[in-house]
């Protein structure tokens, strides 16, 4: 499966949902999640996000996004269409740590 992981909260530019063949993105207050059962590893979100936060599971220590994805996937409504991102999206683009500063 592929994950969301940190650099996508408080951007959550949403680039990834138009493309996805099986609609498997769950989406929070700040920050997109994906359905580790539900995506097919197609591939295709990952070079579609500005913010290169989407990565294939299969990097090196990514388990806890793995965790994190699974868990919210479950509690998320699915999201399907492109929306504005986030209105500081560019400020908040690499920032570190911002799955303890901003999560939701
Ligand atoms: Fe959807 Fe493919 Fe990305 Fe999985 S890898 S979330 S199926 S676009
Ligand atoms: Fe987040 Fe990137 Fe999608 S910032 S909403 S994973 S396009």
């Amino acid at each position: 499966t592929y994950v969301v992981t940190d650099n996508c909260i408080k951007c959550k530019y949403t680039d990834c949902v138009e493309v996805c063949p099986v609609d498997c993105f769950y989406e929070g207050e700040n920050m997109l999640v994906i359905h580790p059962d539900e995506c097919i590893d197609c591939g295709v979100c990952e070079p579609e996000c500005p913010a290169e936060a989407i990565k294939p599971d299969t990097e090196p220590g990514l388990e806890k996004w793995l965790t994190v994805n699974a868990e919210y996937a479950d509690k998320w409504p699915n999201l399907t269409v492109k929306r504005d991102p986030m209105p500081e999206a560019e400020k908040f683009d690499g920032e570190t740590g911002k799955l303890e500063k901003y999560f939701s």
